[in-house]
């Protein structure tokens, strides 16, 4: 990680250490994310509940409150269970436009303790091809902090 990516990493550890709440955990990380990574419109969560993903704390424009499991980006990185990263929104059937400005994303899964998805942490930005392994790294890691603090969302 380089050095501005393990300083918020350093950061998240700090601010995330004062509750298990997951709620006061997910603000206050997609805040830290918007205001300290660069060339970004939209940083938050989307928590699976009753089969679908619904919207949760985040920071950016509004945007859509349910996705059906497998569509857009969230619901393939939820159905997949894998981390997604989309270089150019506009070459990817089925994303789902919350904010026009979206040019590239990247998509996280946050697991419980059992391995089955809790949800999924999403960043876009209004950049082309904006996250690359550096970035994969830095939020993969920034999703095992938010994991612990909130005691692997049991
Ligand atoms: N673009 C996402 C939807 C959520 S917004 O980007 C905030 C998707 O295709 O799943």
């Amino acid at each position: 990680m380089n050095g501005n990516n393990s300083q918020i990493a350093e950061q998240a550890r700090a601010l995330l250490g004062a509750t298990k709440d997951f709620t006061a955990n997910m603000a206050n990380l997609s805040a830290l994310i918007y205001q300290n990574v660069q060339d970004i419109n939209w940083a938050g969560f989307y928590i699976f509940k009753n089969g679908k993903l619904v919207l949760g704390p985040f920071q950016g424009k509004p945007a859509c409150v349910e996705i059906e499991n497998g569509k857009g980006v969230c619901g393939l990185c939820a159905k997949s269970a894998k981390t997604v990263i989309v270089p150019d929104v506009h070459k990817f059937p089925g994303h789902i436009a919350c904010d026009c400005a979206s040019k590239s994303e990247i998509v996280i899964p946050l697991f419980k303790t059992d391995g089955t998805i809790y949800g999924v942490m999403d960043i876009d930005s209004p950049k082309e091809d904006r996250f690359s392994q550096q970035e994969r790294e830095l939020f993969e890691s920034l999703a095992d902090i938010l994991t612990r603090a909130c005691g692997g969302f049991n």
